[in-house]
């Protein structure tokens, strides 16, 4: 098949890529605006594959969107360029406004254009797979789990346009019949995982003997997978699963934000251990909440694990300690992320 992937050269939108194209015979084409978030350097082990191909493009850029359809003729669009970041909302929320909604709304509609016209039995396997969060279904207490019927509650302005282009991306479906899917998934972690994300700063702030800002008292909770588990998921349901349907996918590891920091102190202090014989809890240092923190989140992940035969193939044990790996070897990778995009300040503290 051909694949169009939005976001390509994002996290997990790098890590789809890869997967696709080394465990899969599909085409990929990634269209990615490259914002602050973006490094095409995630996508170097697979940039010289003959099935892969890129185009510098912006989702809410309804002409730029079409041409790439149009050259690509793709079986498949999975859409995962977004704005990601709470903090980043919190800040400037103009942004995720535009991309995570306009941009939806304007590559849905491209979507619609192109699958109207395929010729069956091509229309009836098109999808359209949307990659969403689980961050739209509010905070949860401490007690109980997301499950694909929890109602939408999103609490941030990430969170929020995320679940608006959830609910366009349905509507889709319902309206004009486009064979969507969508999945919602819990925190992920691995390797090209952004330092301005919760475990990647650890790490690079853990290595430059910074401190280590906890928000409020680490008493927050997320469920962690690790990415390349989440790549097997979007290809699962994007291959099998019935249009219209939607997937909770999770790692079924709660962790505090303390036992995260810690986590990785431990990593630290295993591989790379402080000069002075210290740990690298040392450097952890509480700092002022983020307004509007969600308590908890934890997803319910059985209905995936139940139809499509997915499960986790890594802990939040060992994938955090091949993450810490990862970073230790690739500080090329995030050095010039911290030298030219972000060095690592707090975000999201501006009150309006
Ligand atoms: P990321 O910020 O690492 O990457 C986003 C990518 O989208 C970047 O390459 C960026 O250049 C691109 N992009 C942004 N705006 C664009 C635009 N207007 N046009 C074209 N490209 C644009 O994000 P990520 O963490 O890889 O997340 C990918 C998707 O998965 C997002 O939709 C996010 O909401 C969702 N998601 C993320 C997580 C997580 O833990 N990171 C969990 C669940 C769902
Ligand atoms: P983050 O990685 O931003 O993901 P999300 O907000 O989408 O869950 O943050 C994960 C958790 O870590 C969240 O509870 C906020 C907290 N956090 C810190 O305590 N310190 C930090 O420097 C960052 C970036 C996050």
């Amino acid at each position: 098949m051909r694949v169009v992937v939005t976001g390509g050269a994002g996290f997990i939108g790098s890590a789809v890529v890869r997967h696709l194209l080394n465990e899969t015979d599909h085409a990929v084409h990634v269209l990615d605006k490259l914002t602050y978030a973006s490094t095409l350097t995630s996508l170097d082990s697979v940039s010289g594959n003959r099935r892969y191909g890129f185009t510098k493009a912006d989702i809410c850029d309804a002409s730029a969107v079409k041409a790439v359809i149009e050259e690509v003729d793709p079986d498949v669009i999975v859409h995962l360029a977004a704005e990601s970041h709470v903090d980043r909302s919190i800040d400037g929320p103009g942004a995720f406004i535009e991309t995570n909604l306009v941009g939806t709304f304007v590559l849905l509609q491209a979507a619609r254009a192109h699958w109207s016209r395929l010729p069956e039995p091509r229309k009836a396997r098109f999808r359209f797979h949307h990659v969403s969060t689980d961050e739209v279904f509010g905070a949860l207490g401490d007690e109980g789990l997301f499950t694909e019927e929890t109602a939408y509650d999103p609490r941030s302005p990430y969170s929020a346009s995320k679940a608006g282009s959830d609910h366009l991306v349905r509507a889709w479906w319902h309206t004009y019949g486009l064979p969507i899917t969508v999945t919602n998934c819990s925190n992920n972690y691995g390797p090209y995982h952004f330092p301005e994300k919760l475990i990647p700063l650890m790490i690079v702030k853990a290595l430059a003997g910074e401190p280590l800002p906890v928000y409020g008292r680490g008493e927050n909770v997320r469920d962690w997978l690790y990415v390349d588990d989440h790549a097997r998921a979007i290809r699962l349901v994007f291959e099998k699963a019935a249009p219209g349907s939607t997937y909770n996918v999770g790692g079924r590891a709660e962790r505090t934000n303390m036992e995260v920091v810690l986590g990785v102190c431990a990593a630290l202090d295993r591989l790379r251990p402080r000069a002075d014989g210290k740990g690298y809890a040392d450097q952890i240092a509480f700092v002022t909440d983020r307004p509007g923190h969600d308590f908890r989140y934890a997803i319910d992940c059985s209905r995936i694990e139940a139809d499509l035969g997915w499960s986790q193939t890594e802990t939040f044990e060992t994938g955090l300690a091949k993450t810490v790996a990862w970073f230790l070897e690739n500080e090329d990778w995030w050095g010039a992320i911290l030298a030219r995009n972000y060095s690592g300040e707090r975000l999201g503290l501006k009150q309006p």
